[in-house]
């Protein structure tokens, strides 16, 4: 399957213009089976206050940026993982979508809240869902969920063989430690992150895709709007084999490590 990252700048609060921007970067993909898009692409990252976010956000069902990712997979046959501002209610989550032609697969809503999110969204209630695909089964997670080895585990034990994970970096640390997520847990992972400054946040850019010996199999620069593409075969998550004698779930010793909860 081919897999490819947009990495490229949000303008903030403008949904309209992310989506005219996205779709002259969208066109330039050609063949992609799975197109992931950064954290809250659709209208950029650091909200003033929870007033301004809950202005510029959207239910899932009658979103403007969702309805344009569905026209485009319906169009080009494929899936979309992309972050937006979710409003349910009078709630808020940092949400991503699995997007295929028939428009939205699934939703997960960020778990781990990262900084001054935790005044703006409330933290992810729909657990760790994974969405199985004729390219494999997909999970999600969102930028700072980055930061806790159980969410990847949770989303590979439940048959993950690919995580798609939108990102706004701004700290120095994942794209070090994806690597050895998709080592240990034998998956591929897609973290596609943004550009540009908002505020006093610089994001970080530097997309990867890793594959499950560890290996950084593409990668984005620092500084420039690009596609980020690798082809890899999904199948190859499916052997959690490391030798011939040792497999990294079966021989997990859950009995030894018990309730992890503090
Ligand atoms: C982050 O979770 N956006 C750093």
């Amino acid at each position: 399957m081919q897999l490819s990252i947009i990495q490229f700048t949000p303008i903030f609060g403008d949904i309209d213009k992310n989506i005219e921007q996205l779709t002259k970067l969208i066109e330039k993909v050609d063949e992609a089976n799975l197109i992931v898009l950064p954290e809250l692409a659709s209208t950029g990252y650091k909200f003033k206050d929870r007033d301004e976010a809950m202005t510029l956000s959207e239910r899932a069902n009658d979103s403007r940026f969702l309805s344009f990712l569905s026209g485009v997979a319906s169009r080009k046959s494929c899936y979309i993982v992309a972050g937006f501002n979710e409003r349910e209610g009078e709630k808020l989550y940092n949400s991503s979508a699995l997007i295929g032609s028939g428009g939205i697969v699934g939703v997960y809503r960020k778990l781990h809240l990262f900084w001054d999110e935790k005044k703006i969204f409330e933290p992810g209630n729909l657990g760790l869902p994974i969405f199985d695909t004729e390219i494999g089964k997909i999970g999600m997670l969102i930028c700072f969920d980055w930061m806790f080895p159980e969410a990847w585990r949770t989303l590979a034990l439940k048959g993950a063989s690919v995580i798609a994970h939108p990102s706004n970096l701004v700290l120095p640390y994942c794209q070090s430690v994806t690597p050895s997520y998709s080592l240990i847990n034998r998956i591929f992972i897609a973290t596609a992150n943004r550009l540009g400054t908002e505020q006093e946040l610089t994001f970080t850019g530097n997309s990867i895709i890793t594959n499950p010996i560890g290996e950084v199999i593409a990668h984005g620069s620092t500084d420039k709007t690009e596609i980020i593409t690798a082809i890899f075969n999904p199948l190859l998550a499916l052997n959690k084999k490391i030798t011939p004698e040792n497999d990294a779930f079966t021989d997990r010793r859950a009995d030894v490590y018990g309730d992890l909860r503090v």
